[in-house]
């Protein structure tokens, strides 16, 4: 094992260099503060690895993005969303009895319970579905109480009533009955189902929506330690159950600097399309650094050269509006933007370029989901990612709660003195 040395005070300090299978290397610091009395600082984590994982490897530099090994463009090919639920979260691909013995569970716990329908009702004609969704999964924990007995079961419960929920909640902002799931469908299909039958018509689910839904969900199906996951195992550290850890992600990923963004997109290039379509005037106000506007759907912290979902999802986005005849002008307005943030130098000199939500809001706007639901799309994708997070920290023995120091820069003790406030 490679050893680093920190100098400090005149004293020399080995610290050890762990290496993982890619080659990445880390020094690891568990003990310094016992050794030298520092800690270390980094707001925002560039430079912190908050665990060893073997879940999903991304290469920055090189735009590599792999599934337990499996690289993201076989994947999103060769996939189907259940099975990369199982790869995730079971650390394998599942034999085909075994896939089709999840795909069946799976299926068959996509009712709700009756009683949960009445929380719908509270909400008010305009509420955010991410809102529903973060109180919804919250209050699964009241229904199907967590053991170490249930947790197969309620991870199957998860995967499949997370569609109906989030369905539920499109439903109810649009005034409209419920619809059922259907358990001859697809995973994608009984979903398009749940959001687009009406009672009185049938509905029949489209191969094209039904397999874009499919990519979609694989393309966001994990990415090792952004915000929402390093939420899930921040919240999962303290022995939360399962579903108040999801429900803390939701949160996370609600943030327009997260999962938000694709709403974002769709929002920045309606008001770019009403204010006359100009790029370059937008642009401009983007890197004038005073109008604090970024251009949405694009920069990554750990994606330089490009995001290999981005790339697929500009290719599928072509093919998916080609197939369902749409003529969308904010897809080449989108593409005008891009064209032109990649040849100017801002953009260039910060390694800028479109994240998986540039394209996504785009394609899901031509399927017909409303703008809102967009970053529920992202959290129904991401689930498997959450969930496998979550369980391969709950079996690391060595897994301690999370507690990150600081540095304090506040006051200095002083004299809280009598000024006769005090009320009994
Ligand atoms: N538009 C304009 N400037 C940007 C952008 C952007 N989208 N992203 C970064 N910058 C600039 C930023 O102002 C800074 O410039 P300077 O060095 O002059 O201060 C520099 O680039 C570095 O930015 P940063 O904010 O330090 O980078 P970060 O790694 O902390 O942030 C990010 C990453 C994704 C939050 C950021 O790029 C961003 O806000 N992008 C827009 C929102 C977005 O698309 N988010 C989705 C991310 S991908 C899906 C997901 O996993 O969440």
């Amino acid at each position: 094992m490679s050893t680093a040395k920190l100098i400090y005070d005149g004293k020399e300090h080995e610290l050890s260099v762990i290496e993982g299978t890619e080659g990445e290397r880390g020094i690891e610091v568990a003990k310094l503060r016992q050794q030298t009395g520092l800690v270390t600082l980094d707001p925002g984590y560039s430079s912190t690895g908050s665990c060893t994982s073997a879940i999903t490897f991304i290469d920055g530099e090189k735009g590599i993005l792999r599934y337990r090994g499996y690289p993201i463009e076989q994947v999103a090919e060769r996939a189907r969303f259940t099975e990369v639920c199982y790869l995730l979260i079971y650390g394998r691909r599942p034999e085909p009895n075994e896939l089709a013995e999840f795909r069946e569970s799976m299926t068959r716990h996509t009712l709700l319970h009756e009683d949960m329908k009445k929380f719908y009702e509270g909400y008010p004609p305009g509420a955010h579905p991410m809102a529903i969704m973060a109180a919804m999964f919250a209050s699964l924990s009241s229904f199907y109480p967590e053991t170490d007995e249930t947790l197969e079961l309620n991870i199957l419960r998860i995967l499949a009533k997370s569609k109906t929920l989030a369905a539920f909640s499109y439903k109810k902002s649009m005034g409209q009955p419920f619809i059922y799931p259907r358990n001859d469908l697809s995973w994608p299909g009984n979903f398009l189902r749940m959001m687009f039958a009406v009672p009185a018509e049938e509905y029949e689910v489209h191969p094209v929506l039904e397999s874009a839904l499919n990519l979609l969900l694989i393309l966001h199906a994990d990415h090792e330690q952004n915000c929402s996951t390093s939420t899930v195992r921040m919240v999962g550290s303290s022995q939360a159950n399962l579903f108040a850890s999801l429900s803390a992600a939701i949160c996370a990923l609600w943030g327009p600097l997260h999962g938000g963004a694709n709403q974002g997109v769709i929002e920045m290039l309606e008001a770019v399309q009403a204010d006359g379509g100009d790029c370059g005037k937008f642009l401009s106000q983007v890197k004038d650094g005073k109008s604090r506007v970024r251009l949405m759907g694009f920069g990554h912290r750990v994606y330089k050269n490009f995001d290999p979902r981005a790339t697929l999802l500009k290719r599928a986005a072509d093919q998916i509006f080609n197939e369902l005849g749409v003529n969308d002008p904010l897809l080449e307005l989108a593409k005008s933007v891009e064209e032109a943030a990649l040849k100017d130098n801002y953009f260039v000199e910060r390694r800028l370029y479109p994240n998986v939500d540039f394209y996504s809001g785009i394609i899901y706007r031509a399927m017909g989901i409303p703008t809102e639901m967009f970053t529920v799309m992202f959290a129904l994708g991401r689930l498997p990612g959450w969930i496998a997070h979550w369980m391969e920290q709950r079996n690391d023995e060595s897994s301690r709660i999370h507690r990150p120091r600081q540095i304090y820069m506040g006051e200095q003790k002083r004299e809280f003195s009598d000024q006769g406030t005090k009320v009994l």
